[in-house]
């Protein structure tokens, strides 16, 4: 089950689950194809988010696998000295609340799959392990509160074999990544000087991050918040 499935990295582990043979369901709040199974659902919606997993289920038989993707970075978020209530409120709904319900009403499922186990990714971002003087900090605080919201449900159902783990992304490359840094000459070589490796991550690197915390290859890894940044959130100073 990918929710969120319309994103950039959406489709990429959409593409990426069913190279390894898994039938995909995409959820996204707008129309699309991605998935053997695509749906439409608001994932802030709890009755939605409901009746979504009820028909997975009773079309499916199973669910083995949630990545939540869905996410929300929205052009009024900027300092909270400068962000309104009203901002503030979507960016949690579609980075926060969104995975509480997911997981509220997905996790049974997996518990419900003969043999229980399952794995749990959750989208989250860099900018939440650091301090940045340009945070869109609305979304920042979302992403923070996914990573806990990680680490409490992977310990609570640890013996349960449901393993629950978040990706905290670096730039990875998309076109709203490339097109926030288009409309800002000079924004990339100031950000570049911070980042190890020097470039972004492509979209192959996090499908098979995602791959791998699906996968029991993974298996004694929950309650975990994976940085997937080249580096960025471990340095202080960076090569040449
Ligand atoms: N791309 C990056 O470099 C980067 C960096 C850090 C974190 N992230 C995070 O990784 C995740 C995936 O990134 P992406 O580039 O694929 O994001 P994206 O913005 O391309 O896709 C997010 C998807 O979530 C869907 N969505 C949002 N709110 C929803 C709701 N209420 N109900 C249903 N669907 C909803 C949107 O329609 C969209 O298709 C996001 O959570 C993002 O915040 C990405």
């Amino acid at each position: 089950m990918i929710n969120g499935a319309v994103g950039v990295i959406g489709q990429a582990v959409a593409e990426r689950f069913s190279r390894e043979g898994a039938v995909v369901v995409g959820v996204d709040k707008v129309e699309h194809s991605v998935g053997d199974r695509s749906m439409r659902a608001d994932l802030a919606d709890e009755p939605q988010v409901e009746a979504m997993y009820d028909a997975v289920v009773r079309e499916h038989g199973r669910l083995d696998v949630i990545y939540n993707n869905m996410g929300l970075m929205d052009a009024g978020d900027h300092s909270a000295l400068d962000t309104s209530l009203e901002t503030w409120r979507r960016v949690q709904d579609a980075n926060l609340t969104s995975i509480f319900l997911s997981c509220k009403h997905g996790i049974p499922y997996l518990r419900d799959t003969e043999p229980v186990g399952g794995s749990v990714i959750n989208a989250a971002s860099f900018l939440s392990a650091l301090g940045s003087a340009t945070a869109p900090m609305a979304y920042t605080a979302a992403k923070a509160a996914v990573v806990q919201l990680t680490r409490d449900l992977g310990v609570h159902l640890a013996r349960s074999g449901i393993r629950v783990n978040a990706v905290l992304f670096g730039p990875i490359e998309t076109p709203a990544q490339r097109a926030v840094f288009d409309r800002n000459p000079g924004a990339l070589d100031k950000r570049l000087v911070h980042w190890p490796m020097g470039r972004f991550g492509t979209l192959d690197e996090a499908a098979g991050a995602i791959a791998f915390l699906a996968s029991d290859d993974s298996g004694f890894l929950t309650a975990a918040a994976l940085p997937l940044d080249g580096g960025i959130t471990e340095a202080f100073t960076v090569p040449d």
